[in-house]
């Protein structure tokens, strides 16, 4: 026997990567929050701090954790800079590190910057449509390079989980900055 058993869908806005429903879980990361993450210290203390860079919503039909599952969400980065380092998330290895993800980019323009354990640091152009496969022990993290809102959506195992903390203490390798009115990858640690 055929039934609908699922009354109220969990709904994603394709334009804007806004998810609702059930099981979805709202969170902002806000200027800040970010302390520490962006090159010029300076400049990200001038800005605003309740000012949003980022927004994610973790749709979770399962607990986080829960082995052979799978989770799903959506990442909306706001436009802007710090400095001249666009606005980015803070990035992450898996805590399982072989777990992969996928990205799916709905609206905008940016860059999925990409490092390997060996941190060798390169990304790839963001624009709607754009699907991205992250290998594991790949750290990743996302930045608006446009001047509209950088949406995706993004499905990874259930038990990846999320290492903040070697980003917090190591970074990336490289840095996406606004160079001559374009994005360029750019070593930590160079002044130009
Ligand atoms: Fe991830």
């Amino acid at each position: 026997m055929l039934a609908i058993t699922d009354a109220q869908p969990t709904l994603v806005d394709f334009a804007t990567a806004r998810v609702s429903g059930r099981n979805v879980a709202d969170s902002v990361r806000t200027i800040a929050d970010l302390a520490g993450v962006f090159r010029d210290e300076q400049a990200r203390r001038a800005l605003s701090p309740e000012r949003p860079v980022y927004h994610v919503q973790i749709h979770a039909p399962i607990p986080e954790g829960t082995p052979g599952g799978l989770l799903w969400g959506s990442t909306i980065v706001e436009p802007g800079r710090v400095g001249d380092e666009y606005f980015i998330t803070r990035g992450h290895f898996h805590a399982e590190r072989d777990r992969g993800e996928f990205y799916v980019t709905t609206a905008g323009e940016g860059a999925l910057i990409l490092m390997d354990e060996a941190r060798r640091t390169w990304y790839e152009p963001m624009r709607s449509g754009t699907v991205h496969y992250i290998p594991g022990r790949t750290a990743h993290r996302v930045a608006n390079t446009g001047s509209v809102p950088l949406a995706f959506v993004a499905c990874w195992p259930s038990d990846a989980g999320h290492d903040y903390e070697s980003i917090a203490r190591d970074g990336f390798a490289a840095r996406l900055r606004e160079i001559g009115g374009r994005p360029v990858l750019v070593p930590d640690g160079v002044a130009t």
